[in-house]
């Protein structure tokens, strides 16, 4: 994993945005899968890509998007369902195809079929080329609480209490938040050629401490990104605060650095 610790939520999203508008650029046009997670921790991320886009002629009309997950019983028009979410916090303000923003339809008859529908749908569009992940708490990524299979595919998952609780801050009273999200599996998310997850603030501290540092295990969902060949975790001071290796980091940081000044510098 590549550890970028950052002073500011702002130099956190450009930094995440860094390696966006790179995945993009390097494209040239040709199609282009993004995954996208709702939640605050990528909002200065996407303010800085659609700066990007609105100032830098950084162009998403080659890309479409697959969101990580939706509540169970919300329909895409529904203020606070992820399809909605997204559309507010970013892809209505760049220049993709909003039918290409896809996502688990929170309100399908048969949630069980839907999961299956939107796992499929992934894995014919071929696969996803760089996934934006947030983490929760207790660890979680996308809605994959603790204890889930480490190789899940898209399913339903009952929220946990203190996922209920964190996402009551969206909603009128807790006792709206839905019980249950439809959810893309672990086995899913690790299928993502490149992925960039982003934490913010002191409450994550615990969680960025057991991904990078902890065990690999079912308590600690998200450390199954430690067999992922290409992840990068982009975090502030604050979520920084647990890791104990922070010195190492820096210095693999600008190790990555030099070497990236070298192969762009002109030959002799
Ligand atoms: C959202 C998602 C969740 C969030 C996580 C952190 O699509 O999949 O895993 O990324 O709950 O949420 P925030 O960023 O709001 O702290």
């Amino acid at each position: 994993m590549d550890i970028i610790i950052r002073d500011s939520p702002q130099a956190v999203g450009a930094a995440v945005a860094d390696r966006i508008d790179a995945v993009i650029r390097a494209a040239q046009g040709a199609p282009l899968t993004l995954g996208l997670a709702t939640g605050s921790s990528p909002e200065p991320a996407y303010e800085e890509l659609i700066r990007r886009f609105q100032e830098q002629g950084l162009s998403f009309a080659h890309c479409q998007a697959f969101l990580l997950d939706e509540y169970v019983g919300l329909s895409a028009d529904h203020e606070q369902s992820y399809a909605a979410t997204i559309r507010r916090m970013f892809t209505r303000h760049v220049d993709i195809d909003d039918a290409k923003v896809h996502s688990p339809q929170g309100d399908a008859q048969d949630p069980e079929q839907e999961v299956r529908r939107y796992d499929a749908a992934i894995s014919d569009a071929g696969g996803v080329d760089v996934q934006i992940l947030g983490i929760g708490r207790n660890g979680h990524i996308a809605f994959n609480e603790p204890t889930g299979s480490l190789a899940s595919r898209t399913h339903v998952q009952v929220l946990a209490q203190s996922t209920v609780e964190a996402n009551a801050r969206f909603f009128a009273s807790e006792d709206e938040v839905p019980s249950h999200a439809m959810s893309q599996g672990l086995g899913t998310i690790m299928e993502a050629r490149k992925i960039v997850l982003v934490a913010l603030g002191e409450d994550k501290a615990e969680a960025v401490k057991e991904l990078v540092e902890g065990a690999v295990s079912a308590r600690w969902p998200g450390t199954i990104l430690q067999h992922h060949p290409d992840v990068t975790v982009v975090v502030d001071e604050a979520a920084a605060s647990l890791l104990e290796l922070r010195d190492f980091y820096a210095t693999l940081e600008r190790d990555r650095q030099d070497r990236q000044a070298e192969l762009s510098a002109p030959a002799h």
